[in-house]
């Protein structure tokens, strides 16, 4: 069965796409068949997989969101991750897409769901990257999907951050996708041995103790040092023999939410 997840929190700049492609990459690592959906606008993850949105002739989700009779198998692109033969397919995304997200109404709400009915079959994963902000992209995202994965940053607000994205997805749950689930919370960018970061998880795990995934993601910063390099991190970096904590800590998240 495919696993469709949305990794999504409204707040900007805590980790979504960096968990987002990461989480992919280590699934398509493993062997299992992986598309990776970019539904921001700003491409972030389309540019980490080495991508230019903006390259000639290259169909993305806008493409999708416009033209209903495009198939979604033709804006797929497969890049290789390792030479020996694992790959990650992706749709990617378009600066353009902002202007598309601005002119859909209250009804577009199935445009994603719609996207993945005839492809989701050829995956064991489909992995969805969301913009920052509440949106109807996000909602699209909600519908179309049987789990969430929410990245927050470890800081004094997570738990109001947390607050915010947990009533959205009750209102789908009690709504338009009631299949939803929330598979973790998993806190990122934590900084190791500061009273604050230690303070601030604790108040998480009380917050969502169940819900709250113990393989949190330290601070690293070969996640920034390595954004230009085309590949996600644990891909740069597997089966190297140091690999940094960001890598491993990503690869379990992998195996427990395979
Ligand atoms: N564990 C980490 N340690 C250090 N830096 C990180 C970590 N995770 C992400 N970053 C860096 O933080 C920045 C924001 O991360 P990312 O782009 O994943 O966030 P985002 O939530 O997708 O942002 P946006 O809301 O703009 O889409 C990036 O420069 C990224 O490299
Ligand atoms: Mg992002």
């Amino acid at each position: 069965m495919t696993k469709i997840t949305t990794i999504s929190i409204q707040k900007g700049g805590v980790g979504k796409s960096t968990t987002a492609t990461n989480l992919a990459a280590a699934w398509a690592l493993m062997g299992d068949r992986v598309l990776f959906l970019d539904l921001d606008p700003q491409a972030d993850a389309t540019r980490r997989f080495g991508i230019n949105p903006r390259q000639e002739g290259l169909k993305t989700i806008a493409n999708l969101f416009t033209d209903g009779n495009l198939p979604a198998a033709e804006t797929i692109l497969r890049r290789e991750l390792n030479g020996e033969g694992a790959f990650i397919d992706i749709i990617p995304s378009h600066p353009d897409f902002k202007e598309v997200v601005r002119s859909l109404n209250a009804r577009n709400t199935g445009l994603v769901k719609d996207i993945l009915r005839d492809i989701a079959n050829e995956y064991d994963h489909i992995v969805i990257d969301t913009p920052p902000g509440d949106s109807l992209v996000a909602l699209n995202a909600y519908l179309a999907s049987d789990r969430v994965i929410i990245p927050v940053q470890v800081e004094p607000s997570a738990v109001e951050g947390l607050q915010e994205v947990m009533t959205a997805l009750t209102e789908v749950q009690r709504g338009l996708n009631p299949n939803l689930i929330v598979a973790g919370i998993l806190p990122t960018m934590v900084k190791r041995k500061t009273s604050l970061s230690t303070v601030s998880l604790a108040n998480i795990r009380e917050a969502y103790p169940d819900l709250f995934l113990e393989d949190w993601i330290p601070e690293t910063n070969r996640f920034g040092e390595t954004e230009l390099d085309g590949l996600p991190l644990v891909v740069i970096e597997h089966k190297k023999w140091r690999q940094s904590d960001g890598t491993k800590a990503y690869n379990k998240v992998a195996e427990r939410l395979r």
